[in-house]
Parts: C-alpha cells; structure tokens; sequence
C-alpha cells in the first residue's frame, strides 16, 4: 500500500474557465502559492474495481454522493487513456482501492479538491512507481484530471499553470516560480460559513465563457498580471503582489457575477471582512493582502512580522473558523 500527503494551495492568479471542460484545460495561466495545512492523505492499493471511502479529521465517514463518485471514475478513466498514450496501458491492470483522511472542510473556498486530486495524483505515481516512472509534468497532468487548480500542487512553493493552445490530453504544464523557503508567507484563513456551496466550480468553469468580462480577463493574465505576479514573486515585492493579486480576484468574482446564469461565490461577511481589513491595514501600515477563491472564505496572506497583529484581527471574527497556513510544501509520499 501506498500513502500520499498533500495541502490546499491558494491562487494568487485565478484559474477560472477552461479552454477544454472535459479535460480541465485552462483558458488562462494561473500562479498559486502551496499551503503547509490543512492536510489530506489518501492510502491506495491496486484493486479489481474501484473502491473509495473518504473519512473527515475526526474520522468520520463522508458518504460519498453519486456525482462525486462519477468525479472518481471520470479521473481513473483519463489517467489510464493518458498511461495508454505514453505506451504504458498495462500500468493499472483492473482498478483501485483507495482511502482519503481528509482534514479540509469541503466547498467553502479552501482548495480541498485541489488537495484531494493532487495528492491521489501522487499516491496514483507512487502506486505505478514499480513499473512506471511518471515524472512531476507527467504527475501534474493526472492531478488536472480531476481538478484544474491539482496540476499545481506537485511542487511547493509558488507554481505557475501554464495554459496551452491545444487540446491533447498532455496540454497543460507547470512552472516553480520558487521554491518554499523563498518566501515564507503567512496565509490567516477566515471561514465564516461552512454551509458548502450550491454550484460546484467544475460547473461554474464551465459557465466562465458566457460572461462579458472573461475575454479581457484572459487577456489581462496572458498581457500583464502573469508576469507582474511573478516578479513580485521573485523580488519579493510584498506591495506589487497586493496589487496584482487583489486585482485579479476581484476580476475573477466579478467574471463568476457576470456569467449566465450569475454565481456569487462572496457573502455579506465577506464584503464585510475585506471592508474591515482595508481598514486596519491603511490605519496600521500592515502588510497584507486578501483574495477569494470559489468561496465566501477570505484569505489574508503577510509577511512573517505582520502575522500576529492579523491573526490577532482574524481571531475577533464572531463565528469564524481560522486556520493559520505558511508557505507549503507540495505533495508527498509518506510511503
Ligand atoms: O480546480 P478547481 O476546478 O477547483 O478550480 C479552482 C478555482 C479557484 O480556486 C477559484 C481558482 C484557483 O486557481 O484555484
């Protein structure tokens, strides 16, 4: 038996809306930054037909809903056409059984199938390392299969998603912009509501298109905010990343409320939070920045010095779950 580990991520250029819905191939580059917790890990064996249990941090079992079952086999089904197509269509034989412990509350805007996808990608390479030695690109493709934001999480760091102008089942790549230890920033994550969400953002991708805000969007990421987000990266430029990075995920909320039909993922709480952050950080000169991904949670990234004072504010949030998150390390085998 195989086991993996792998942590949500945080977009700091969202992916939203896909050039291919059935292969999840963006329809823009994306740059997220890896989380260090919550964590998720998934045990795996080969089996004669596909069994999956999933379990919550208490161990609880989740029950799993027919569609998300689908989700599963869709994701088997991709990876091995795309084993075949490498010349490997005898890497899984029949199926597999395998078992998530996951410590990531779903659908509240926390990357838990970014988690789940990239770490069954990993636990998927671990399994098949025996007969198949699948490199991180080739990783990265079997995690995208089953989410888009997954293709990032097999390194640490900050990585880029790179979008292609094709639509072969290996047309995707990612990029480390940097390692972990480059730049260690705190992400203090405010839930204010764990009701999860009523359309899911496999759907909502598909939906990006309609609004009358996606093409500049995209064409914004491909122009400039790519590139301005990585640099800021590289140079550390805690200022720069505020800009590019609020910039986007305000666009981003705003393509999901202009589509048809119209998604609004934010919530008072939200409006409410980011009016209130705003706030401290002109009054304090604190720096942090925050972004949204398909949720009503509120992500406020800092540097290490501004970390207790934000964490100190997230803490007088009323009916709030927190969790306190660093630069990550990607996804794993722990054996
Ligand atoms: O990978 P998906 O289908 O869960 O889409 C992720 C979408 C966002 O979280 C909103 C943005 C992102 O880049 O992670």
């Amino acid at each position: 038996m195989i086991t993996a580990r792998a942590y949500p991520d945080i977009a700091l250029i969202k992916y939203w809306g896909n050039r291919n819905n059935a292969l999840r191939l963006p329809a823009a580059h994306s740059i997220a930054m890896a989380l260090d917790r919550p964590s998720v890990e998934i045990d795996i064996e080969h089996a004669s037909v596909l069994m999956i249990r999933s379990f919550d941090e208490k161990g609880t079992e989740r029950i799993l809903t027919e569609k998300q079952l689908e989700r599963f086999r869709i994701h088997l089904e991709l990876t091995k056409k795309y084993l075949a197509s490498l010349g490997y269509e005898h890497a899984i034989p029949a199926s597999v059984s395998f078992t998530i412990r996951s410590g990531i509350p779903p659908s509240i805007g926390l990357a838990s199938s970014t988690a789940v996808f990239g770490c069954l990608a990993k636990a998927l390479v671990g399994l098949l390392r025996d007969t198949v030695a699948l490199d991180l690109q080739q990783q990265s493709i079997i995690g995208r299969f089953g989410s888009g934001s997954a293709a990032r999480t097999v390194y640490g760091g900050f990585v880029a998603f790179i979008a292609e102008d094709s639509d072969a089942l290996d047309a995707s790549s990612v990029v480390q912009i940097a390692p972990q230890d480059h730049w260690p920033l705190h992400d203090i994550v405010i839930v204010p509501d764990h009701t999860e969400k009523k359309v899911g953002s496999t759907e909502a991708h598909a939906l990006a298109g309609t609004s009358p805000l996606f093409a500049s969007r995209v064409e914004a990421i491909r122009n400039r905010r790519q590139q301005e987000c990585t640099d800021a990266i590289l140079n550390r430029d805690f200022e720069k990343l505020s800009a590019v990075v609020e910039e986007d995920a305000l666009d981003m909320h705003r393509v999901m409320q202009t589509s048809t039909p119209s998604i609004n993922y934010l919530s008072p709480e939200t409006h409410r939070i980011l009016r209130e952050i705003e706030e401290l950080r002109t009054r304090e000169h604190l720096p942090v920045l925050y972004t949204m991904d398909a949720g009503p949670t509120v992500h406020l990234l800092c540097t290490p010095d501004a970390a207790v004072r934000v964490g100190a504010f997230a803490d007088t949030q009323k009916g709030c779950t927190i969790f306190r998150a660093k630069t990550g390390p990607g996804a794993t085998l722990v054996s």
